[in-house]
């Protein structure tokens, strides 16, 4: 019988708490025995007191057990790798990394996520494309494994409901920023979800959770102290979201961007992003071999059609059309022209993410529709040179409007000066592996 008034204070007062008290109370509240009151009052706790390592793990461990686990590589006979970003503006990895990975002989099973707010999520992405359905049941999703070697899906209501509602808590009680909880958070339901190495990329900057590296070390770390504590190989990418990733910002148009970086035609920010995270995903694979093996093949499958061909025969296994010409599209188009000649010395991403959530691209809240067609092209990055008049990106509106507001809001984006920016590569640090 379990007090959960007691643990709460005690976890104020700073004091560590057994796995099996965590345990009680995790599976007590997925049960609905203990009130969203008094999870709320833990998490506020634990957001000023924090975790240590082992009640981390228990927290994670305890969310599993709310739910079922899936046993994807015993049920295709390989290991199974998956990946996960933390978020960000025009973040559309999975839908370019799936067909390359598989076209390289690798099966990728993955469940995704919603965006909310200024992020977008792969699952409306992959909705904005006529037919495309997220919703298989597990056995479908598993069978398509094994016939496509692809599938992403929405993540099945009976994996991790601890996670689902606590997730839902937290972000009405401002306990969603805190290492150990979006740890537990992320990898509860990538353990649970089957894969026995995980590529983790974790967002750094302005349009992320973790604004700094350091801060990004710390989630990477526990994150990766996690998967090794339940057996599984991490490795943990650091990337840039200080501007938005790739060129568009938006549902349809990041799909276009995504088939275009998997027939070798896409930006070089987001095409260097998702070679690496293929090479590494290969890396951890049954293929036996390492990464720069992995990102020649990778290259070779953008290279030789391969990828596409498993691009369009994922699309059309789950019931949507590939073809890019039947992507729905926005009435007006909006260019954003450079007021003075310079370079691009910033490109806030949050800005970016918000003027395409007004557009409709994003939902302010829960249960919110979201417009398809709309969002934003940035044609210029940070580090391009640009004259007067020269367009700087495209707003994708419903109507005149709209397009106005969200075309103050990106020129408000951009940072023009003298100086070009000191440049790096999109992938800032590599931690774990
Ligand atoms: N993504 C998740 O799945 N959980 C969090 O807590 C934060 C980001």
């Amino acid at each position: 019988m379990i007090h959960p008034a007691e643990l709460i204070e005690r976890k104020r007062n700073g004091e560590e708490l057994s796995a099996e008290e965590i345990a009680d109370l995790i599976l007590g509240y997925a049960r609905g025995d203990v009130p969203d009151y008094q999870l709320a009052a833990f998490c506020m706790a634990v957001y000023f007191r924090g975790l240590n390592a082992a009640e981390t793990y228990a927290l994670t461990d305890a969310m599993i057990r709310s739910g079922k686990t899936l046993g994807l590589g015993a049920a295709l006979g390989r290991k199974v790798v998956d990946k996960h970003s933390t978020g960000g503006v025009g973040d559309k990895t999975s839908i370019a990394v799936g067909p390359i990975v598989a076209a390289c002989g690798v099966p990728v099973g993955k469940m995704s996520g919603r965006g909310l707010g200024h992020t977008g999520g792969t699952l409306d992405k992959l909705e904005a494309i006529p037919g495309f359905d997220v919703n298989l049941t597990t056995e479908r999703f598993v069978e398509q494994l094994r016939e496509v070697g692809l599938a992403i899906i929405g993540q099945t209501e009976d994996l991790v409901p601890a996670d689902k509602q606590l997730y839902g808590l937290r972000d009405v009680t401002a306990t969603v920023d805190i290492v150990p909880l979006i740890a537990s958070s992320i990898m509860s339901k990538k353990i649970a979800g089957g894969a026995d190495a995980i590529v983790l990329d974790v967002k750094v900057g302005d349009g992320a959770f973790m604004k700094t590296i350091e801060d990004a070390r710390v989630l990477a770390e526990a994150m990766l102290e996690l998967g090794r504590r339940a057996g599984r190989e991490v490795v943990c990418l650091l990337t840039d979201m200080d501007q938005p990733l790739g060129a568009a910002v938006g549902n349809a148009l990041e799909i276009v961007e995504a088939r275009d970086t998997v027939r070798g035609e896409g930006p070089p920010d987001f095409t260097e992003l998702v070679l690496d995270a293929c090479a590494r995903m290969l890396a951890f694979s049954d293929l036996g071999i390492d990464a720069d093996e992995g990102r020649r093949r990778a290259e070779a499958a953008v290279g030789d059609g391969s990828a596409l061909v498993f691009y369009e025969r994922w699309i059309r296994a789950q019931g949507g059309d590939p073809d890019p010409d039947v992507l729905p599209v926005a009435p007006v188009v909006r260019e954003v022209k450079a007021p003075d000649a310079g370079t691009v010395t910033g490109l806030g991403a949050i800005r970016v993410g918000v003027a395409a959530l007004h557009l409709g691209a994003g939902r302010r809240a829960k249960g919110d529709e979201i417009d398809h067609a709309v969002g934003v092209v940035c044609r210029a990055k940070r580090g391009s040179q640009v004259e007067a008049g020269e367009v700087l990106a495209e707003v994708h509106a419903r109507d005149e409007a709209g397009a106005e507001e969200a075309a103050a809001a990106v020129l408000a984006a951009y940072e023009l000066g003298g100086a070009p920016p000191r440049e790096h590569s999109i992938l800032l640090d590599v931690v774990g592996g």
